[in-house]
């Protein structure tokens, strides 16, 4: 495809904040976007967000290095884009904008050759062989941490869905599991509003940390959902972690003793089957730790891997973690994840593909889990801006 020309314009995500839009033209006039979603509680080594005024200007280096010229392949664009920026985390025209660029290259390829993006993501970067699973629907019902201003340490408590044929009953089942905790909470509580955090999970104050597992256990059974439903958390850890300790309920905790939490989690909550981000980023005996204790769960790395390809083969290895967030916008360009996935599959480490917690109607994430085949996808609340992906996912899945 030969870019014609680059733009770059300011754009707001769910949370009102300020992102970015990326267009290109192709030789032949025809336009393609992205529109890159933002994190909240990003992992310290993810690719740089670039403000607006500043992504503007990357987006003009981008124009002029790429204008008038021609690529046959993802690759080959995103090579590009990395010899202008070959920082580890994008700091000169940011991840931000890279990815744009990048994604709208691949929606471009992706038009001119009159096909959906996930077939043009299969055909450059994986194997056709693997069997095509449905996924598994990462659902955050209850926000706490980063995403809400309750008393929750823990950022999220997901339902984990299996989804089944037709796909439009499956994601039904999730908005009235939604609407069931949301009947459940007000009564408990006897409150005629529920507070809700920035993925659409409700986000009152509870009693304590497990209580929103108990809750959503009882729930799950009572709807007689156990045979595709499960639960996860995402605690994001890095997030409660100050000066050497685990700040959880008043308590001081130490590495063994946010363990032992988890132990207690895991016994009491059957259900209970994924853990993200358990302990801090850099707490990689944690990681080790609570991995070995329970190897038939997913103890799922994300701030800890931040979708680079070297970071995932290397805890995999070492048994640190068997499964992985992948979220593009941490490493910037499309081939970059497209890599994290192939490393994580080498690794037999199972794939969560992830919105952001400041999201946008792209849809690129479900047509990347597509291509992958990808064991998850986590994609918040079934409500308000997190729906049309939910409406994706039966299109190209169906
Ligand atoms: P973020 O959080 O999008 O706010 O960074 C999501 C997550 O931690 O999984
Ligand atoms: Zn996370």
């Amino acid at each position: 495809m030969r870019v014609a020309d680059v733009a770059v314009r300011e754009t707001f995500d769910s949370r009102g904040e300020s992102t970015i839009e990326v267009s290109i033209q192709d030789g032949n006039g025809a336009i393609s976007s992205a529109q890159i979603p933002s994190g909240k509680s990003r992992g310290g080594k993810e690719a740089v967000v670039l403000p607006y005024a500043r992504a503007r200007i990357a987006g003009k280096v981008i124009r002029h290095a790429v204008s008038g010229k021609r690529y046959a392949s993802i690759r080959e664009f995103d090579r590009a884009l990395l010899r202008l920026d070959s920082t580890p985390r994008k700091q000169k025209l940011g991840g931000n904008v890279m990815l744009g660029v990048s994604v709208a290259f691949a929606r471009g390829l992706a038009a001119a050759a009159n096909k959906e993006i996930w077939r043009i993501l299969e055909q450059e970067f994986f194997s056709k062989k693997a069997r095509v699973a449905l996924p598994v629907v990462f659902s955050n019902v209850i926000n706490g941490g980063a995403h809400a201003s309750n008393n929750l340490d823990i950022q999220e408590y997901l339902v984990l869905v299996r989804m089944r044929k037709p796909l439009a009953a499956s994601v039904k089942t999730i908005i009235r599991f939604y609407e069931a905790l949301g009947g459940t909470l007000k009564r408990k509580y006897r409150m005629t509003q529920l507070p809700v955090g920035d993925e659409d999970g409700y986000s009152l104050d509870f009693k304590n940390n497990f209580e929103p597992l108990d809750i959503l256990s009882a729930l799950i059974r009572r709807l007689h959902l156990q045979k595709d439903f499960s639960l996860g958390l995402d605690a994001a850890a890095s997030n409660f972690y100050r000066s050497s300790r685990y700040r959880f309920e008043r308590a001081r905790l130490t590495t063994d003793g946010l363990l032992n939490v988890y132990r207690k989690y895991f016994r009491d909550a059957k259900l209970l089957f994924s853990l993200e981000d358990p302990f801090e980023e850099e707490d990689h005996a944690g990681f080790l730790k609570v991995s070995a204790a329970f190897p038939e769960k997913l103890i799922v790395g994300d701030d800890l891997t931040v979708t680079d390809h070297e970071r995932i083969a290397h805890y995999a290895q070492g048994c640190v973690i068997n499964s992985v967030i992948i979220k593009p916008n941490q490493v910037g360009t499309v081939s970059g994840t497209c890599q994290a996935i192939r490393a994580a599959q080498t690794h037999k480490v199972a794939c969560i593909i992830s919105h952001r917690s400041g999201e946008t109607g792209d849809n690129f994430i479900i047509h990347l889990a597509r291509a992958s085949r990808a064991y998850g996808v986590k994609i918040g609340a079934p409500v308000n801006e997190r729906v049309p992906k939910f409406d994706e996912l039966i299109r190209i899945y169906e």
